[in-house]
């Protein structure tokens, strides 16, 4: 029933497609009379989308994994602050394209061991869950091709290349294991409506 407050994130590689699934999730939502309030990490808040262009611009090597935790996590507190928290408090659903997760295999588990550095201040500054996390799995050579022909300018993680993108399926995998009442896997090689379809059971599951 509409009224009640849902947390759900999406996460997974790049180019698996979590932007288009956000949007037809959030449209599915609406037209099932859900207030519903969709948003980005990093990003979703106006000082949120200022770190946001530090991050995802310039040379892959501009940041080192720790100085990216503090700045994805300096971004995440201002968008907990003035967007999802208050969405939250008024019983909407706020669908998120990328949260804690991302911080956790991104920076995490890639480039050296930091899983408990992230954990640690995940704890102190953020300290809140998704009700639901939709993990949107696929072979990255198909996702990478996508997202770079994207050509949006903001390729920094993408242009880690392949193996990185490697590790990071591995890393959401080994997420979604770990967390079975939180995550759901999502077959994202198949055709977007089919997996918009999949998605949207999954979420009224849970709404309901
Ligand atoms: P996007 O392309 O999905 O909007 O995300 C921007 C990039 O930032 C993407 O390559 C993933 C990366 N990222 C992290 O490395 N750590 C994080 O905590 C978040 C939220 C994103």
């Amino acid at each position: 029933m509409p009224g009640a407050g849902l947390f759900i994130s999406l996460e997974g590689i790049d180019g698996a497609g979590k932007s288009t699934q956000a949007r037809l999730l959030a449209q599915a939502l609406q037209g099932r009379g859900f207030e519903v309030v969709q948003t980005r990490e990093p990003g979703g808040a106006a000082g949120a989308e200022e770190i946001r262009r530090l991050l995802v611009e310039g040379p892959p090597d501009r940041w080192s994994p720790e100085t990216e935790i503090l700045l994805f996590t300096a971004a995440r507190r201002d968008h907990l602050e003035r967007m999802i928290r208050p969405a939250l408090d008024a019983g909407k659903v706020v669908i998120t394209d990328r949260f804690a997760d991302s911080t956790r295999v991104y920076q995490g588990a890639t480039r050296g061991d930091l899983r408990g550095l992230v954990d640690d201040i995940h704890a102190r500054v953020i300290g809140t869950e998704p009700d639901l996390t939709l993990i949107l799995d696929m072979n990255p050579d198909a996702a990478l091709e996508r997202g770079l022909a994207r050509g949006s300018g903001e390729d920094r993680f993408e242009d880690f290349g392949l193996p990185f993108q490697q590790k990071l399926r591995a890393g959401f995998l080994d997420l979604a294991k770990a967390d079975p009442g939180r995550c759901v896997l999502i077959d994202a090689s198949r055709a977007e409506g089919e997996i918009a379809a999949d998605i949207l059971a999954t979420a009224i599951a849970r709404l309901s």
